[in-house]
């Protein structure tokens, strides 16, 4: 089953690129998505089709004020732990965090005002960067992202004192690849995650700027953070951030919920010892459905399976907690969000290194929420 899932997992994703590129050229707007959307439905029948419908957004269906009373509000209230760290899950959002002009066709005006510069991820990453600083002082991150995943084995990145960028993204305008986020690695820290895993009983190694990343399913070459990191990063921490060094892990590829949840696990020590863990993903994420991307346009399976998300990250018992969020897997709305679930692993990744103690959704921001756990 896996194999031709994969072959199948890599045929759409290269096909929603092409499209993605395509629909920049205004001729073909209209019969790609339902090209894509036929195929989508033809050969995965668990996949949404893209919605042929075109939702509008008005920026006033959003009250991103109240949004933003309520989440500072919640990092107001965050102990005060630096001795142990909480660790978070957070909605890494996608370059269009920098701009909303690269507009792909039908549906995607809402996705555009929801995820661009002025919506409510943007501009709530603006406020939990410097909070975090200020409660915590941490002397390193540990960063998790959707968008490097190896196999069996964790990747620690041991980029010295420039951590390069990896642009790891396509069909976007020439400026989304000048963006610049300056930041340091630390090779203390970076063999400090290592040996932890070695502790657990999982393998691990260093990954040195000589080397590029190796696969992580979108075929791009290099080193470097990812843009599941330096987009948010950018926005949290600003454009040169040198004085907390930055550490990238990669998550697992076979996107197991027990496995990611592991690795995660396996980092919690670090939460004593200073260190800010941060796990970045999307709690709704459908390439194949743009409109699944804003509450606007979202049909009422994605709201369903993202309220669920919020119910499950919130049972107070840690032991029922994981077991609501391993279940959530088999919620109806699951795949409509997630036709591969590499955005949503991460979530894993965040609960396992803050299992015991209390959780708390800090965003509650349809479809990128951020999470704390081991409150
Ligand atoms: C697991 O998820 C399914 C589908 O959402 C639901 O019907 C079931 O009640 C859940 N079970 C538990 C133990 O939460």
């Amino acid at each position: 089953m896996r194999a031709p899932r994969l072959v199948l997992a890599t045929t759409l994703f290269i096909l929603s690129v092409i499209s993605a590129l395509l629909l920049s050229s205004s001729a073909v707007r209209g019969t790609i998505p339902s090209l894509l959307s036929r195929l989508s439905t033809r050969f995965c029948s668990s996949a949404t089709p893209a919605s042929a419908s075109q939702a509008t957004l008005t920026s006033d269906m959003t009250d991103v004020k109240a949004l933003q009373e309520k989440w500072r509000k919640n990092l107001d209230e965050l102990p005060s732990t630096p001795e142990k760290i909480p660790v978070f899950f957070f909605g890494h959002g996608s370059p269009i965090l920098e701009t909303n002009s690269n507009n792909r066709g039908p549906g995607f005006d809402a996705v555009l005002a929801w995820g661009g510069p002025k919506g409510p991820l943007a501009t709530f990453l603006k406020d939990f960067g410097p909070a975090l600083l200020k409660k915590y002082q941490p002397k390193g991150i540990v960063v998790f992202s959707a968008h490097w995943e190896t196999q069996t084995e964790r990747l620690v990145t041991d980029y010295g004192d420039d951590n390069p960028l990896l642009m790891d993204y396509y069909g976007f305008d020439p400026e989304f690849y000048q963006l610049k986020f300056k930041s340091k690695g630390d090779s203390t820290l970076a063999k400090r995650v290592v040996e932890l895993y070695k502790e657990a009983g999982q393998r691990a190694r260093l990954t040195p700027k000589t080397e590029n990343r190796g696969s992580d399913g979108r075929g791009f070459a290099g080193p470097g953070l990812d843009h599941g990191v330096f987009i948010p990063f950018r926005k949290m921490f600003g454009e040169e951030f040198t004085d907390i060094p930055i550490v990238q892990v990669s998550i697992d590829s076979s996107l197991s919920p027990e496995k990611n949840w592991a690795l995660g696990k396996a980092v919690t020590k670090l939460r004593e010892e200073n260190i800010l863990v941060l796990s970045g993903g999307l709690i709704i994420h459908n390439l194949r459905d743009f409109q699944s991307f804003a509450p606007q346009s979202a049909k009422p399976l994605h709201k369903e399976f993202d309220k669920a998300i919020i119910d499950a990250v919130s049972v107070a018992d840690a032991t029922e907690r994981k077991k609501a969020m391993v279940n959530l897997t088999k919620h109806p709305g699951f795949r409509a969000a997630h036709p591969r679930e590499d955005h949503f692993v991460p979530l894993y990744v965040a609960a396992g290194a803050g299992e015991e103690g209390d959780s708390k959704v800090i965003a509650d921001i349809y479809g990128s929420e951020t999470v704390a756990f081991g409150l």
